[in-house]
């Protein structure tokens, strides 16, 4: 019997219409749109505006654009896997609460919690069920609604983030192509540099979590500066060594979009010339969970079947990894 591979069929993205630019940032706080698109490389990023409006609602839309391109309908979906630090309730999961708005009656799944590595997690998660033939149509979901952890006071972190949702599908396959190979890391000794201290079960909500601000994202970014530099470029690097592959084999590389300067330098590493680098951070920020697939959803049209892939990221945790795909059909 012929391996069983796990193939992306179909690519779905959702950003909010509300743009955050850089000029509106400088009324915030004490920046300027010089400084943040030299030290990262953004213009603007999208913000989901409105009370009561969660992370599900992004993906549910990037779903179902997906299942209008392939053609299928929610009760076709055997599960939903969904990369996020943002779910819209510390329970139950957005995948969860994705089904029920889907009407996909005959899924089940559940988060992954991984902050920029999110997607990466779920996805070589995801494979595996395809893989073993137990499912037939499994979709993978990256998002984040940014904005509801971040502190519009603090000018290190809320020049950053933004809100967005990209999402998968993966079918069955006997050809070559799909999830050729992953490498996935995690050190949680890197937690006090990138994390939200209150609101879990070690510091719960109360008054004084909420005077000390600690229900937004903290970030030294120095620290998680250098370790992203060297954690993407190794685990890129040893990708590539282990399948045997160069920079010039790789069609493309899809690195998380947290700095536009660990992109280049993971690139340089690889010796990947930057026309072949997805990037899109100029216009979403860093959309967490939500970089990767939304980078295949602005690049679906120019990928071509038989096309490698290498997607990299490095995320709160620490959390990171790399994974070599075979983009399996043309657009
Ligand atoms: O996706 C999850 C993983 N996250 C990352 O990968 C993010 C990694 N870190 C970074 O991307 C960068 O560290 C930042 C973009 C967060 C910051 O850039 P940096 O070049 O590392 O700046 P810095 O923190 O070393 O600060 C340099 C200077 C400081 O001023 P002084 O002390 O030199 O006077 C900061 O106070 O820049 C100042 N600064 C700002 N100035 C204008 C920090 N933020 C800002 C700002 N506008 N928004």
């Amino acid at each position: 019997m012929k391996k069983i591979n796990a193939i992306i069929t179909a690519v779905g993205g959702y950003v909010p219409d509300y743009v955050l630019s850089n000029k509106e940032l400088e009324k915030l706080v004490d920046t300027t749109d010089e400084w943040i698109q030299t030290r990262t490389g953004i213009k603007e990023r999208r913000i989901l505006k409105g009370e009561g409006r969660g992370v599900s609602e992004m993906c549910v839309e990037a779903v179902k654009q997906l299942l209008e391109k392939r053609k299928i309908s929610p009760e076709e979906i055997d599960m939903i896997i969904v990369g996020t630090i943002t779910s819209d309730y510390t329970f139950p999961s957005a995948s969860n609460l994705i089904c029920d708005m889907l009407g996909a009656k005959n899924a089940w799944g559940y988060d992954v919690s991984a902050a920029c590595s999110g997607f990466l997690y779920s996805l070589a998660t995801a494979a595996q069920f395809i893989e073993t033939g137990r499912y037939k149509k499994v979709i993978v979901v990256g998002a984040d609604k940014m904005s509801s952890i971040i502190d519009y006071t603090d000018r290190s972190t809320c020049i950053i983030f933004g809100d967005g949702a990209g999402a998968v599908l993966l079918e069955p396959s006997e050809e070559q192509l799909g999830i050729r190979d992953f490498i996935l890391r995690s050190d949680g000794a890197g937690r006090k540099y990138l994390f939200q201290k209150a609101g879990g079960s070690r510091y719960p909500a109360s008054i004084e979590t909420v005077e000390r601000r600690e229900h937004f994202v903290f970030q030294d970014g120095q620290p998680v500066f250098k370790a992203a530099v060297k954690g993407m470029a190794d685990v890129s690097a040893e990708i590539l060594e282990r399948n045997k592959l160069t920079g010039n084999d790789v069609a493309w590389l899809v690195p998380h979009q947290a700095n536009k300067r660990i992109i280049d330098a993971t690139a340089e590493r690889m010796g990947v010339s930057s026309e072949k680098v997805m990037m899109n951070i100029e216009r979403y920020g860093n959309t967490t969970a939500g970089t990767i697939p939304l980078l295949l959803w602005d690049y679906e049209k120019r990928l071509k079947k038989g096309d490698n892939l290498i997607i990299s990221a490095f995320g709160g945790g620490f959390t990171w990894g790399s994974i070599f795909l075979k983009w399996a059909y043309n657009s």
